[in-house]
């Protein structure tokens, strides 16, 4: 049976024949790679966070608090890190996390498709942001038989909303994921301090003007006039939702409903009465809030909460052993976000099949190492790392 680890054997196999890999093996060479391709405001935007990013950093940090602790003589020849999601089995735990200047990481500046053609190579789910540079049914149309789910920021306009999950309906999505943590954007001194935000430049809006009733609030078709349409998305993009909306959330779709940016525990217990289908535990990579707290922290209680449904997890994850460790705390999935961005700037799909490869490779290779056959054998393993003050 083919395992994830075996993308080792394949790059010392290669380098037999003198071909080296082409792209950087790790976290640290991705981004730094991806500072030379990208253009500075690009890099800005999606390498930033909110503050002094005290809360991007911390969510990285996180994973340093925890060991996995190895077990002799089990003989995990093989692995399984498949896992069921919305009653869908899954081969691996990753998924790919809504990025919405992803179109702009591209050369191209289609790097939606290029997330959704690597989707499609890996069956790694792609969850695709609201704010793109290709319509969501284009999106939708290169994610072959991979399941994706479309991330719906919720404008004011209801109607609106409810176009946009419809349309994602109607795309083949299999589910829905509202980003609750970004009805206004978080203070960002980087982009602040050039005054850059893609959107108001025009960039990331074709789900708004592709969309039926986006354009009948326009008095002119989109393309003639674009000063308009950023000015009409300006009035529409956040809506502060309150648990009063959550109902008519529901109502919008039979599809998986998910609710991203959820870290306290009581919050989960209101979005189960509620009747969502799992909720994502996320701080949005510390670009939302700098208050801290990584959301690793907040994982454990999330999932205690949760009671057995999904529980989705992102925010820091740099390599397999954080996913492991991510997996070990309880989380159902668990999404890359700012690594796979830098993967395709370097490389477009190819770059982030590297990079979901490379990740699921070294999860595959520890739990070999450590003798944890599958998933379930990891809490087992988890210990707390004593704090040295390093
Ligand atoms: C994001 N994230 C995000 N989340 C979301 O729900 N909709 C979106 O459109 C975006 N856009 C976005 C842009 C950029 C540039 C980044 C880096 C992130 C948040 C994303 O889904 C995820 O929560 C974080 O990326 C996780 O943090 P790390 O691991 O990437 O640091």
């Amino acid at each position: 049976m083919p395992q994830f680890g075996d993308y080792q054997n394949e790059i010392y196999l290669n380098a037999l024949f003198g071909v080296v890999p082409k792209y950087p093996m790790a976290f640290a060479g991705w981004e730094q790679a991806a500072q030379a391709a990208l253009p500075p405001s690009v890099w800005s935007y999606v390498a930033g966070g909110a503050g002094d990013e005290l809360t991007q950093r911390a969510n990285v940090r996180a994973f340093e608090r925890w060991g996995l602790i190895p077990r002799m003589l089990v003989g995990a020849a093989e692995r399984d890190l498949s896992v069921e999601l919305f009653g869908q089995r899954l081969a691996s735990p990753l998924f790919l996390s809504p990025v919405g200047v992803i179109g702009l990481c591209a050369q191209d500046g289609h790097g939606d498709l290029a997330t959704a053609r690597a989707s499609a190579r890996t069956g790694v789910p792609m969850v695709a942001s609201t704010l793109s540079m290709d319509p969501l049914e284009d999106v939708a149309g290169e994610l072959g038989a991979t399941p994706g789910l479309f991330q719906l920021y919720t404008p004011t306009d209801r109607e609106l909303a409810a176009s946009l999950v419809h349309r994602a309906e109607a795309a083949g999505f299999r589910g829905i994921v509202v980003t609750l943590d970004t009805w206004v954007t978080g203070w960002r001194p980087r982009d602040l301090s050039t005054g850059n935000f893609p959107q108001l430049r025009g960039a990331c809006l074709a789900n708004y003007t592709s969309d039926p009733v986006f354009r009948a609030a326009l008095a002119k078709p989109p393309e003639q006039d674009p000063g308009a349409v950023v000015a009409l998305f300006s009035r529409i993009f956040g809506n502060p939702l309150t648990w009063d909306d959550l109902p008519w959330l529901r109502s919008l779709t039979t599809l998986p409903l998910v609710l991203k940016g959820i870290c306290h525990p009581d919050d989960v217990r209101r979005a189960r009465d509620a009747g969502v289908d799992g909720v994502y535990c996320s701080n949005h990579g510390g670009r939302q809030a700098n208050g801290g707290l990584p959301a690793l922290e907040a994982l454990p209680g999330v999932v205690a909460a949760a009671d057995g449904l999904p529980v989705l997890f992102d925010s820091g994850v740099r390599s397999g052993a954080d996913v492991v460790k991510a997996l070990a705390l309880g989380a159902t999935a668990v999404g890359v976000g700012r690594p796979y961005a830098y993967g395709l700037a370097l490389g477009g799909a190819d770059g982030i099949v590297h990079v979901l490869r490379s990740l699921l490779a070294e999860a595959d290779l520890l739990m070999a190492v450590n003798g944890y056959p599958g998933l379930a054998d990891l809490p087992a393993g988890l210990r707390r790392v004593p704090d040295t003050g390093a």
